[in-house]
């Protein structure tokens, strides 16, 4: 095999390539003809519990080491997947891990936060800021944390690598760079063609924009926005070029699709329409979402199928980005259960 050429800014950390699988029955469901939808499952990648940060951290952990640093800074919402992936690419590396998270020390820890304690970074705690979020996401005073406990690593003479929530700086998006090639190579054994469209949870905007450079084109990316920050449009196409440049490949053509419809009160909120994605996925696929991020990106795929922006035979892959140890944080069972109660057999409902 050739050598990857890759290897030179990347530290491989996940099992790969994550699996391309139909969705048939999913898809029969929803009114698509047999074949026509399909997953990418980066939720099923080998470190700390999967998700789509493990690609950005294969490249941000590479430039981490080779500017010398030696502790990784990072944060996020309390039921935060990037923290915690963060936390588990830093101990396969031998790094040390300080995360930034809203609100205080849950009493009895649930989901992530379970895996955060078992992962054991230095975790600095800072109030809840502006939105009264206390699992939620205040955007810019995390990030300004951050930006702050780096210095004061820096100061007490250590060297800290600072990575924005989400992981979303250019370096971290050539993971889905890499990933859509990945993808492309799958959909060609697959259908012997393209895909016309690719869905995924948008959230700090990483992920989508290193889709988007990866495949060439933004029209074929639909984004569909968790919330989790408030100018995501706007950065989307800058950061975009950025990856871009950092890959030598050109901008992508056309503009990003975001899809804001389900996002609900705020980041993390629990909707009726993501519940009914999850609830649907695992009925009829067996396949777990999570409900910060797949599940409404799930339910912006089935809202696009019933307005007819997907059509019964749009060649179509949902992007799995992982989250699923969030099934397991405080309140997710009874919100689950309310479904259960209404549906016992929901399916998908037929969108025509
Ligand atoms: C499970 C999951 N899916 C999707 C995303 C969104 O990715 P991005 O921040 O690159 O938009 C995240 C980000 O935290 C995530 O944890």
């Amino acid at each position: 095999m050739a050598p990857d050429p890759d290897l030179d800014r990347r530290i491989p950390l996940i099992t790969g390539p994550t699996p391309f699988e139909p969705l048939p029955r999913l898809g029969a469901a929803l009114g698509m003809v047999p074949g026509a939808l399909w997953v990418k499952r980066d939720d099923v990648n080998g470190l700390g519990g999967g998700g789509n940060k493990a690609r950005k951290l294969e490249y941000l952990c590479a430039d981490a080491i080779a500017r010398g640093c030696d502790v990784l800074v990072t944060g996020g919402g309390q039921q935060s997947n990037h923290v915690r992936m963060t936390a588990a690419a830093a101990n396969r590396l031998g790094l040390a891990c300080v995360v930034v998270v809203p609100g205080d020390q849950p009493e009895t820890p649930t989901g992530n936060i379970v895996l955060d304690e078992l992962f054991g970074p230095e975790v600095v705690r800072i109030g809840v800021g502006a939105t009264g979020a206390t699992v939620g996401l205040d955007y810019y005073a995390v990030e300004a944390a951050i930006e702050a406990t780096g210095d004061r690593l820096a100061a007490e003479g250590r060297r800290p690598y600072r990575i924005p929530i989400g992981g979303a700086s250019p370096v971290g998006a050539l993971g889905y760079v890499r990933a859509a090639t990945e993808l492309l190579a799958q959909a060609a054994d697959a259908w012997g063609a393209e895909p016309d469209l690719i869905v995924v949870a948008s959230g700090s905007g990483g992920t989508q924009a290193g889709l988007a450079v990866g495949i060439g084109d933004h029209g074929r990316i639909l984004g569909i926005d968790v919330g989790a920050r408030p100018d995501l449009d706007a950065v989307l196409p800058g950061k975009a070029a950025e990856v871009a440049i950092l890959d030598g490949r050109p901008e992508p053509t056309g503009t990003p699709m975001v899809d804001h419809d389900q996002v609900g009160r705020c980041y993390a909120d629990l909707t009726d329409a993501c519940r009914h994605a999850l609830v649907s996925a695992a009925r009829t696929e067996g396949l777990l979402l999570d409900p910060v991020y797949t599940g409404k990106a799930m339910a912006g795929l089935m809202a696009a199928r019933a307005d007819g922006r997907i059509g019964p035979a749009t060649r179509t892959v949902f992007v799995h980005t992982g989250g699923t140890p969030a099934l397991f944080a405080a309140g997710i069972g009874d919100w689950l259960r309310k479904e259960s109660r209404h549906a016992p057999h929901p399916g998908v409902d037929r969108p025509h």
